[in-house]
Parts: structure tokens; C-alpha cells; sequence
């Protein structure tokens, strides 16, 4: 198959480009280079730099590529930006996605995979979490998200596109090559964080907050292996293909790991102690955010191989500890 993927050069979406092409598909990637790396795209796609909210770039990609379908990684993923300064998740992640439907729509593009996140259900009535809960982001990254799934079900509604969107929990690790593997500038993210203090670039990892409800106070989140994210985004592919209806899907390993014990495995992991010190909470940080990703696996056969928090530890460290400064 010929898939198109937006946000290509980005964490995920370049996880993604590595998978689809081990299996043999050729991929076109679209980045506009703003949080993702040059570097990061593999050599055998395709690529364009340019940016989904440019109505005549996206027509001439379509115009100049064949695409049996998209898969939409290209958005802004910062929660503390996202409050910030939300007119630009609003810009780039809604009114983007707004002009890529609209360019699907009009070259006869209609199948789409979607990065969603877990950040569109807010604060969880229960855990584990189920695709059916309510939906109320406390973030506007977690807001447009949802807006971004309710475009696309509309639009689908209109005009016979079919979608499927995947929120994800905590996407972390590395592809097993070393090649790639996360490099966020700021880094916002626990693990890589943990990791920059055995790579001297920090001296101490901070606990936000030890007095959570939780089995050692600090919170619990679900980490999903960022190759086993990359592997549900080919199955959805294929579901789509298949006839699939629109759907939305949790992904994670269904498992909750306390901060502590994230740091706890990373000294093991890297052998280093690992100072940690524990500061103030983090606003708007859930106590408890676990998946419940039956769904996936049992109408997509998603399946993660990657389930051990030390093996996914060990892969963010392999590239960690050789790229020190990301992709530079
Ligand atoms: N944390 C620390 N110290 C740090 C960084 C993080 O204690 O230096 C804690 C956070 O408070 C949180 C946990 O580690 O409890 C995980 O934090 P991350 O920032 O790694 O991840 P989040 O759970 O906050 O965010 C993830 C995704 C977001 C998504 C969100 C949904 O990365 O994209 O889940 O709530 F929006």
C-alpha cells in the first residue's frame, strides 16, 4: 500500500514511517519540521516539508502521490503549552485538520488513522478506562484532540470518509535499531527526563507530588512501548481497508506504574542511583490513568510484545544514552 503520513519526522509518526516500511509499504511523509527532525524520516519514504494548514501544499501532495490512505500524526502534543497559549493547538491541530479534510474530501481520500490521546477523557470516572467513558479534557491539547475526532466523524458522516482514532496512554521506548526514538525540545516527559540524569545533562530527577492515592503517593500512568503504538496504527490501516466502520480505540498495556517505580526500574536499567526529590504537584496531573485496550485487541488483534516496563526502560536508554542531545 501507498500510505501518507502527516508528522512523520515526529516521535511516533517516524516509529510508524520504520514499521510500515519493514513491512513493505511505501510511505510518503509530510512534516513542516516545527517539533520533528529531518533525521528522524527514513530514507526510503518519500518527503515533503511543508504544513497541513497550507491548503495548495496538501492538494499538490495529493495531486503528485497516489495514497491508499493517511495517518495523522502532525500536532502539537504539549499539555503546559497547550494552556499557555491554546489558540495554537486550536490553529495547527484543528483548523490543520480542517484543511487536510478538505483536500481528503476533494481528491477522494477516505480513509484516515489518527493519533488521539488519553487526555481526551480528563479527569477518569474509572479506571481501567473504556473507549465509552465520558470525555472531558482539563487541558486544550486534550480538548482539540476531541475536536479532531468530532470533525472527523461529522465529516465522515458528509462525505463517506472512514477513521479510526487511537488515543494513547504513555507512549515511551525506542525502535530496537538505535536509529530513532523520542527527542522533545522542551522535554516534558517523565522517562526521558529520568533519563537525562545518568546522561549528566540533569542531577536529579522531580517527583511531582508524593500524597496521591496511590500505592506510594505518586502517580500511576499506563507506558506503552512506542513500537507497539506504531504496530496498532498498521492494523487500523488494515482494518480500514477491510470495510472496518469508524472507531476509536485505548492504547495501552493496561498495567499502572507508580513514578517511584518508573525510577526504581530505571536504576536498575542505567545502574546509576538516580537522585530523585520530591516537589509539588503538577497541575491538572490525573492520579491514575490506565487503559483498558480489550477493544483494540480484540477487534483490531492488537497484541504488545513490548510489555515489561525494564525492556521498555532499556530501549529509551540505548538511545538515550547515544544521543545525548537528541538528533544534534
Ligand atoms: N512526572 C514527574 N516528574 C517529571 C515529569 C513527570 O513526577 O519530571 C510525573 C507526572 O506528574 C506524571 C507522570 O510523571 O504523573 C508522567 O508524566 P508525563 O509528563 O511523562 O506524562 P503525562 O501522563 O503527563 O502525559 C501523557 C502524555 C500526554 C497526554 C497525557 C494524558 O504524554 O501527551 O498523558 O493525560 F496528554
Amino acid at each position: 500500500m501507498r500510505i501518507l503520513v502527516l508528522g512523520g519526522a515526529g516521535y511516533i509518526g517516524s516509529h510508524t514511517v520504520y514499521e510500515l516500511i519493514a513491512r513493505g509499504d511505501e510511505v510518503i511523509v509530510v512534516d513542516n519540521l516545527e517539533t520533528g527532525h529531518r533525521e528522524a524520516v527514513h530514507k526510503d519514504a518519500i518527503f515533503y516539508e511543508g504544513d497541513i494548514r497550507d491548503r495548495a501544499f496538501v492538494d499538490f501532495v495529493f495531486e503528485k502521490q497516489k495514497v491508499d490512505a493517511v495517518i495523522h500524526f502532525a500536532a502539537n502534543s504539549l499539555v503546559g503549552e497547550s494552556m499557555e497559549n491554546p489558540l495554537k493547538y486550536y490553529d495547527n491541530n484543528v483548523c490543520g485538520t480542517k484543511v487536510l479534510l478538505e483536500s481528503m474530501v476533494a481528491h477522494g481520500i477516505d480513509k484516515i488513522v489518527f493519533s488521539s490521546t488519553a487526555a481526551t477523557y480528563g479527569e477518569p470516572e474509572r479506571i481501567p478506562i473504556l473507549e465509552t467513558d465520558k470525555t472531558e479534557p482539563t487541558n486544550t491539547y486534550g480538548e482539540t484532540k476531541l475536536s479532531m475526532e468530532k470533525m472527523f466523524k461529522w465529516t465522515g458522516r458528509a462525505h463517506g470518509l472512514r477513521f479510526v482514532s487511537l488515543r494513547y496512554f504513555n507512549a515511551c521506548g525506542a525502535d530496537e535499531t538505535g536509529c530513532i526514538g523520542e527527542a522533545h525540545a522542551p522535554e516534558t516527559h517523565l522517562i526521558p527526563l529520568i533519563l537525562q540524569v545518568p546522561n549528566g545533562k540533569r542531577d536529579y530527577i522531580s517527583i511531582f507530588g508524593d500524597t496521591y492515592p496511590t500505592k506510594d503517593g505518586t502517580c500511576v500512568r499506563d507506558y506503552i512501548h512506542v513500537t507497539d503504538l506504531a504496530a496498532a496504527h498498521i492494523l487500523a490501516v488494515k482494518y480500514l481497508v477491510d470495510g472496518g466502520e469508524s472507531n476509536i480505540f485505548n492504547l495501552g498495556n493496561g498495567v499502572g506504574f507508580t513514578v517511584k517505580e518508573v525510577i526504581e526500574t530505571a536504576r536498575k536499567v542505567t545502574g546509576h542511583e538516580i537522585p530523585a526529590k520530591v516537589e509539588g504537584i503538577r497541575a491538572g496531573d490525573p492520579a491514575v490513568l490506565v487503559a483498558s485496550s480489550e477493544k483494540a485487541r480484540t477487534v483490531l488483534g492488537w497484541n504488545p510484545v513490548h510489555n515489561e516496563l525494564e525492556e521498555i526502560i532499556a530501549s529509551a536508554w540505548n538511545w538515550h544514552k547515544n544521543h545525548k542531545d537528541g538528533y544534534q
